[in-house]
């Protein structure tokens, strides 16, 4: 019995262990999907293990949201999603007597150690591209079995994860989350499909599936609500009912095919390279208890749900739609993907618009007080391979998180990771030279750094972004 993981599988056994020794249990996750699944997977465990819990979600774990768990009268604290990159103040907390850390996390760690540390980071694996803090926290909720069930129908859970992590952004999940993946077609609670890789299968009809694709863009059709219309009614297939646009899920294999063949060849004969046109098809994957054609579905709008909740205050609601509640949490995260999807548009063409500065290495915008700082690395990512904004560049954006502080979202691509670049470093060092704060991946990272600072942080950025890809 190795676990789903078998380079954690030891670490997860450890943390179980000492999880069944407390007494009271703080568990502490991070505001996004990875967040609020990584919370609920550890949540479903513990209370299966009759292990007694509290939840407390935080937006940045800073040294001050770390005093105030400390000042809490629990004597263990579950971190999910986040705790690596704060180790040196959690540790402070450790050696202090207030409470023992087990840290369920994939992001870069600081420079200590502690005895219940689990990151694919330790062991050898990728943390931005192999396993998320879903799936760190499922490794663990195997570990926890109890006697009435194995945990693997969380697998579901800890997909949603990853993927709201951008971790199947390369045609589907790799490495560790492989067999997390297998677990859960086991557990019969996930179906991995080849099929169009598009946001919106489920939900979108399908003119404007294809018209707000932004992660490949065909000419004539993304972006252009006239050209998807035309070049769907030109497909010789009958794609309304009652009047109405079908939508992916209501297709047939058949039509599918036919739609992604005259995507392709509308894109090769547009000139988008092959290797562009590639990633049209790849692995998706949907949740089998759910309804067909609902957001819950497809694992993709399932954490695009979970963001509009909890990145607006309300990660309860998105919890509850995780743990379960079909009924009033589901009505209430519906009301607030409403909310997510008009800023998420509202933001994304304020930055076509004003567009990018862009220097040697790098390119950045400041959306000051128009972006909410929650969701501007969302739309930084987005706005990547609109005109003007480069693939070959890391992206730098800026809002405004309070009087006295500014959150910086940084993100890249694989392709530039291969090359060297670690946005985690680049995040962590620019925001310390100007006297704030950050850390995350090497492909997607963030910082928070004093207000005033952003044009001394963007030139130590460059730089250091030029050093790692010299
Ligand atoms: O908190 P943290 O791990 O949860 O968030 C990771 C962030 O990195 C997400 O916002 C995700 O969208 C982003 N990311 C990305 N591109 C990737 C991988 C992750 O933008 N290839
Ligand atoms: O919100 P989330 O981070 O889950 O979005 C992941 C990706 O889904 C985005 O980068 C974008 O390509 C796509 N998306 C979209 N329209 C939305 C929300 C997300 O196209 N309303
Ligand atoms: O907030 P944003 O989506 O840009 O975060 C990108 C990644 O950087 C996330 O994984 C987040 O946890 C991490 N991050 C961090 N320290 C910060 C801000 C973000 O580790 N101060
Ligand atoms: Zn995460």
């Amino acid at each position: 019995m190795a676990g789903p993981v078998p380079e954690l599988h030891d670490r997860a056994v450890a943390c179980a262990d000492r999880l069944r020794e407390a007494d009271s249990v703080l568990l502490a996750s991070h505001i996004d999907a990875d967040g609020l699944t990584s919370a609920a997977v550890a949540a479903s465990a513990l209370e299966r293990a009759e292990i007694r819990f509290d939840t407390v979600f935080s937006k940045q774990l800073d040294a001050e949201e770390v005093a105030a768990i400390a000042a809490t009268d629990h004597e263990t604290v579950l971190f999910t999603d986040f705790g690596s990159g704060q180790l040196d103040v959690i540790a402070e907390h450790e050696a202090a007597g207030d409470f023992t850390p087990v840290i369920a996390d994939h992001h870069q760690p600081a420079d200590v150690e502690t005895e219940y540390h689990l990151n694919p980071l330790l062991f050898g694996l990728n943390g931005a591209t192999e396993l998320s803090g879903a799936g760190a926290s499922y490794v663990l909720a195997r570990a926890l079995e109890a006697e009435d069930g194995d945990n693997r129908d969380l697998a579901a859970l800890a997909v949603v994860g990853a993927v709201g992590d951008m971790q199947d952004s390369e045609g589907g999940l790799h490495g560790a989350n492989e067999g997390i993946v297998a677990e859960g077609v086991a557990a019969g609670v996930l179906d991995p499909a080849k099929d169009l890789a598009l946001y919106g299968r489920q939900t979108r009809p399908l003119p404007k599936l294809l018209e707000y694709a932004s992660e490949l863009r065909i000419p004539g059709v993304s972006n252009d609500q006239n050209g998807a219309i035309k070049f769907l009614s030109n497909l010789g297939l009958d794609l309304k009912e009652g009047g109405e646009w079908k939508r992916w899920v209501d297709l047939t294999q058949e039509e599918r095919q036919t739609v992604v063949s005259a995507l392709i060849k509308r894109a090769v004969t547009k000139g988008v390279p092959p290797e562009r046109v590639n990633t049209l098809v790849g692995t998706t994957y949907s949740l089998v208890a759910e309804e067909v054609g609902t957001e819950l579905r497809d694992v993709s709008e399932f954490s695009t749900l979970l963001n509009a909740t909890a990145r607006y205050d309300r990660a309860d609601v998105g919890l509850a739609v995780c743990l379960g509640d079909r009924g009033e949490a589901l009505d209430r995260a519906r009301t607030l993907l409403r909310n997510h999807r008009r800023n998420l548009s509202e933001g994304l063409q304020w930055v076509k618009t004003e567009g990018v500065t862009v220097e040697d290495h790098v390119q950045w915008f400041d959306a000051g007080t128009r972006i909410r700082e929650t969701i501007v690395g969302i739309i930084a990512g987005m706005a990547v391979g609109a005109n003007g904004i480069s693939r070959r560049k890391p992206i730098l954006a800026f809002a405004e998180k309070n009087a006295e502080e500014v959150k910086v979202s940084a993100r890249g691509s694989h392709f530039l990771t291969k090359q060297g670049l670690d946005l985690s470093v680049v995040m962590r060092e620019a925001s310390r030279s100007v006297g704030g704060d950050g850390g995350g991946h090497d492909v997607a990272a963030g910082a928070t750094i004093p207000a005033g600072k952003q044009a001394e942080f963007v030139a130590e950025a460059n730089r250091l972004v030029g050093e790692q890809l010299a």
